[in-house]
């Protein structure tokens, strides 16, 4: 058996954990590993090392390394690549060919696929033409529904929490409010936890739209006349009930996917002019997917290297390792990028922050 690995899509803590026991298990069988560099670029770039061996050796203490040691990019969509034409305009390209005929050539039996929703997405459409493709859900957002967790989350959460753990000492010193942007996308799981764990003030997540008058109200309430300060976390894709989430950037080859950002900024701005108070913003940004993974990750990631390895060993291809305490399962690829995972509204942590007295701007 000959198999290959690759990471798509943004990188996220735990990418080296799951080379390496794939890698390890895979030899174990007596498999051999091939890493494709770059997403799917490695196979039809043209670079001579974009496909390379894994071995015992190669994989050699890199569990704990951020990153990934075959690199990413969330602009790999094989089926649309954008090609410049003669008149300068760009048009998109499907080389999903390209990339079958490489696996073909190499002799490839099966493709460990470690992607988020949009890399996830790529591989249901090659497991659809006939690639033996097996899912390893990865991604800080925490937004797919097939799985209790991806691994990446719980590091995100540490890095974040952590962070607002810092701002509380500065911002009551200047009695500041501080409005913190976090990642996330359309889901708001990094600043639920990240929030309640550091005891912020106000929480806004996209599954949430907020009240701005009611944002302002939890900012007053955190002052006693010239006395007090105010945490304030909203994920980047949170938006006012009557407004838009603010859109930073449109890739052109990203599945119609955005590139989120800005929101603190202009709500610092807003929150500023209403109250009065002295507002600051800060956008912790790519911090949250770098360095080491906590151990929770760690161990995740090592389990679902070694659980794709064993899916591929049984032929479950078209299926994704998925995390269903105390166990990792399989799911079908398609099934499990049907829907996102979203914080629920009047589920416990939400219910728990409000008991907390944080409010959500609702
Ligand atoms: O999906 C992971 C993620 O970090 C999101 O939270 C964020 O919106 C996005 O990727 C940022 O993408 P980029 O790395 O292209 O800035």
């Amino acid at each position: 058996m000959r198999i290959a690995i690759n990471t798509g899509g943004g990188d996220a803590p735990g990418l080296n954990a799951v080379i390496r026991s794939a890698v390890l298990s895979a030899e174990a069988r007596g498999w051999e590993v091939f890493g494709i560099r770059k997403g799917y670029n490695g196979l039809f770039s043209g670079d001579p090392d974009g496909v390379v061996r894994l071995d015992k050796k190669a994989v050699r203490g890199i569990t704990h390394l951020g990153g990934t040691i075959l690199g990413t990019t969330n602009r790999g969509d094989p089926f649309h690549i954008p090609v410049k034409q003669d008149d300068g305009s760009i048009e998109m390209v499907d080389r999903s060919g390209d990339v079958l005929a490489a696996f073909r050539n190499w002799g490839i039996d099966c493709l460990i696929a470690v992607g988020g929703d949009g890399s996830l997405h790529i591989a249901n459409q090659l497991s659809e033409q006939g690639l033996k493709v097996i899912g390893v859900p990865k991604t800080i957002d925490n937004d797919l529904a097939a799985t209790a967790v991806t691994f990446g989350f719980q590091t995100a959460v540490q890095i974040a929490s952590d962070a607002l753990g810092r701002l509380h000492s500065t911002a009551q010193s200047h009695r500041r409010t501080m409005v913190v942007e976090l990642m996330g996308r359309d889901a708001g799981w990094i600043s639920l936890f990240a929030g309640v764990s550091s005891t912020a003030d106000i929480i806004l997540i996209p599954e949430i739209p907020y009240d701005f008058n009611r944002v302002c109200d939890a900012v007053e309430a955190r002052y006693d006349g010239d006395d007090g300060f105010c945490i304030v976390v909203v994920a980047e894709g949170a938006r006012p009930r009557d407004g838009e989430q603010i859109i930073k950037e449109i890739y052109p080859n990203t599945a119609g996917r955005p590139r989120l950002g800005g929101i603190a900024d202009t709500l610092a701005a807003q929150i500023q002019e209403r109250t009065g108070r002295e507002t600051r913003s800060l956008v912790l940004g790519h911090l949250q997917r770098g360095g080491e993974p906590i151990a929770y990750d760690k161990i995740l990631a090592l389990r679902f290297g070694a659980a794709a390895v064993e899916l591929a060993e049984q032929g479950q291809f078209g299926c994704m390792v998925a995390l269903h305490p105390p166990n990792v399962s399989a799911v079908p690829i398609k099934e499990a990028i049907a829907k996102l995972n979203l914080v629920p509204v009047d589920g416990d942590v939400v219910r728990t922050a409000k008991a907390l007295g944080i409010s959500f701007g609702d």
